[in-house]
């Protein structure tokens, strides 16, 4: 998992405004993440308010993904009960992605017909998208390196089926408050017994940023 947060813990204001909370520094370590993956996952509600393309920007990392025969960007993921999403976001107008989208049996005919145009779709005869299923559907197409890119809601939930191996976190020089906003692990939360607990395996500061990463203790 990858995020950048505010000092006070935040990942987005309380409008979820879209914007970059890291510098450049950080943007490139976000690459070099995604770099080392074959998917990139993110939740719904992030595609509908930023709706990036999980792309690789930086040509030479992408030259080292060629010389390990992996395609230039890891393919592109998103979670979708029911498909209720805009389609003139980059991530489906970015054509050098592969996309897959991951659905249930809520999602009606005609909005499957729809993205099948822009995107492989995959539909879960359950009414619910478990964490553990996208893992498998991910593992049956041969992908092993999977980072999760939010929201928080999202991140609960692989954080909540045990599936979240490392966590890297950008600290970003910044107050943005609020108790609606989003943090990197939202959902329900946990209790004082059963939360996840991290071993921290890094930190490093640049300029006014600091950048950690964390291996899960396994539970
Ligand atoms: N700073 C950062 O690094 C960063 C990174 C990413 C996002 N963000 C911010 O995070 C905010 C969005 O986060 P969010 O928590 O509101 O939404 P989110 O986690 O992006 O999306 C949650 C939605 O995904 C769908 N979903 C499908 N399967 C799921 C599953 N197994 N677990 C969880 N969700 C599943 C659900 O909607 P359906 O009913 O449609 O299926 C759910 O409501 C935005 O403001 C965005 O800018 C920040």
């Amino acid at each position: 998992m990858n995020m950048a947060m505010s000092a006070d813990g935040k990942v987005s204001t309380y409008r979820r405004e879209t914007f970059s909370l890291g510098t450049r520094e950080d943007r490139y370590l976000m690459d070099v993440i995604r770099s080392k993956v074959d998917a990139v996952v993110v939740g719904s509600r992030t595609l509908q308010l930023d709706g990036w393309a999980m792309r690789i920007r930086y040509p030479e990392l992408r030259r080292k993904r060629a010389q390990r025969g992996l395609n230039p960007h890891p393919l592109n993921v998103v979670l979708s009960t029911n498909l209720n999403l805009k389609t003139g976001k980059e991530f489906f107008t970015f054509p050098d992605t592969e996309k897959l989208i991951i659905t249930t049996r809520s999602a009606p005919h005609f909005r499957i017909r729809k993205f099948q145009k822009l995107a492989d779709v995959v539909v879960l005869k359950r009414a619910r998208i478990r964490p553990g299923d996208v893992l498998d559907i991910l593992w049956q197409r041969g992908i092993k390196r999977v980072l999760i890119e939010g929201g928080g809601t999202l991140n609960f939930s692989f954080f909540e089926a045990d599936l979240v191996d490392e966590v890297y976190v950008t600290i970003t020089p910044r107050i943005l408050g609020g108790g609606m906003s989003p943090t990197i692990a939202d959902g329900k939360g946990f209790l004082r017994k059963s939360h996840p607990r991290l071993e921290l395996v890094s930190s490093r500061r640049r300029g006014n940023e600091v950048f950690l990463k964390y291996r899960v203790i396994k539970r």
